[in-house]
């Protein structure tokens, strides 16, 4: 068995007790299991075997050095977006031509930098980026290879903060716009259109949508192409959701069997970005009751650490970490935040806790760690990662003097 689950009353990770880690550790922690990371990348894989697909994984799910060098090793490309996350990318020793750089708002250096490597593909978000790409290219005397980030106005069903394939939203150029751009763009000497991009939302749970969207990248590939523009790979982006109350959502089999009869018809390449479905559910927040009050369980771990409660109104079970036979108590479970918001998780029931026993955070993996700030001059939390029965540090904690270090 693998990831995170009960050895008796104990929550453990691959066999490992998180109570263990945590002694040796401290809290607020992130423990990742390398075993998950790889059954679910393997899962994505092995739904598209049989087509000609690439994963780039999304690293702002998480791109902690070691999860991205883990991923790297199971064969993994990477989406970027931004600078930084391109430089993790080849610190991981992912190639230049396994990344795509996504991002709504990409600075000329960042781009310079992308056309530097020659990335396999810049998803570009506007005319006015065309132009900007097509110079700088022009000025390296190279030409740059580009996606065009489709907005095909897909409602995903998702939490509105995190939807982007709307119309509404910033994302993208209007599918209707596409076409036309497209043209104008042959006329540009330094960039090359190779593919569509669309990525409609995060923690998508319907095919439906998904389906949509293929298909609005697949019409407007057979459109392109009586344009005589043939344009090599779809990038169908990420968004394939996980469950986090534990009821079942469908997973990487119903996402091929949704897309791939549609994907077929263009007979392209397929680029998918997943972050969430590889990461969330291989992660935990580990996190420690400081007071019990009235109403409320006082953790080490608020909205600094995990901020998605708080930005999404998202749920994540809360579990002891060992079970206690303690009479049940039904109260906020909340950060130590100077913020009303800072609530984890609101009327849980758990066992009556005591000061010091510990929690975890589930399905944590993605948008957790990557997320957190500094916030009332709290610390970065440290994060282990368990592989082959042992836990080993991937990121230190944060000292104040880390923080301190860029202050005169
Ligand atoms: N590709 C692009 C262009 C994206 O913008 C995203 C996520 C992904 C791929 C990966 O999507 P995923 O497979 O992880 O759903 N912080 C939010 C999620 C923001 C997602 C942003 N874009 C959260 O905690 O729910």
């Amino acid at each position: 068995m693998t990831g995170f689950y009960r050895q008796g009353a104990a929550l453990v990770c691959d066999g490992v007790p998180l109570a263990a880690i945590a002694a040796t550790h401290g809290t607020p922690l992130y423990v990742y299991s390398a075993a998950t990371i790889a059954e679910r990348y393997r899962a994505i894989d092995a739904a598209f075997a049989g087509y000609p697909h690439s994963i780039h994984y999304a690293l702002k799910a998480n791109s902690t050095l070691a999860i991205t060098r883990l991923l790297r090793s199971l064969g993994s490309h990477a989406d970027a977006n931004s600078g930084g996350e391109i430089d993790v990318a080849l610190r991981a020793g992912i190639l230049p031509s396994h990344i795509v750089f996504t991002g709504v708002g990409k600075t000329s250096a960042e781009l310079g930098y992308a056309i530097d490597l020659g990335v396999r593909s810049i998803n570009v978000e506007s005319a006015g980026e065309i132009e900007r790409i097509d110079a700088l290219s022009g000025e390296r005397q190279v030409r740059t290879k580009i996606a065009i980030r489709v907005n095909p106005d897909v409602d995903a069903r998702t939490h509105p903060h995190i939807s982007t394939g709307l119309k509404t939203n910033k994302f993208g150029i209007p599918i209707g716009d596409v076409r036309a751009l497209v043209a104008v763009t042959r006329g540009r000497p330094n960039v090359e259109v190779v593919g569509l991009h669309a990525h409609l939302g995060s923690q998508i749970t319907t095919m439906e949508p998904l389906a949509r969207g293929a298909r609005a990248l697949v019409d407007l590939a057979r459109e392109l192409a009586t344009d005589g523009v043939r344009i090599e790979h779809l990038d169908i982006g990420g968004g394939l959701g996980v469950s986090y109350d534990g009821s079942p959502v469908p997973g990487p089999a119903e996402y091929a069997a949704a897309v791939l009869p549609i994907l077929r018809e263009s007979g392209l390449a397929v680029v998918l970005e997943p972050g969430r479905h590889i990461m969330a559910p291989a992660g935990v927040l580990l996190t420690s009751v400081v007071d019990i009050k009235s109403g409320f369980v006082v953790m080490d771990a608020g909205m600094t650490e995990i901020i998605r409660p708080m930005m999404y109104n998202a749920f994540h079970r809360i579990e002891p970490v060992v079970v206690t036979d303690a009479d049940p108590l039904t109260a906020d479970i909340v950060g130590p935040l100077c913020e009303s918001s800072d609530t984890l998780g609101k009327n849980r029931t758990v066992p009556r806790p005591r000061v010091g026993d510990l929690y975890a955070v589930l399905d944590a993996g993605a948008y957790g760690s990557v997320m957190a700030s500094n916030y009332n001059r709290r610390l970065l939390p440290a994060e282990v990662m368990v592989e082959g029965g042992e836990a080993r540090v991937i990121r230190r904690r944060q000292t104040l003097e880390d923080v301190l270090a860029l202050e005169t």
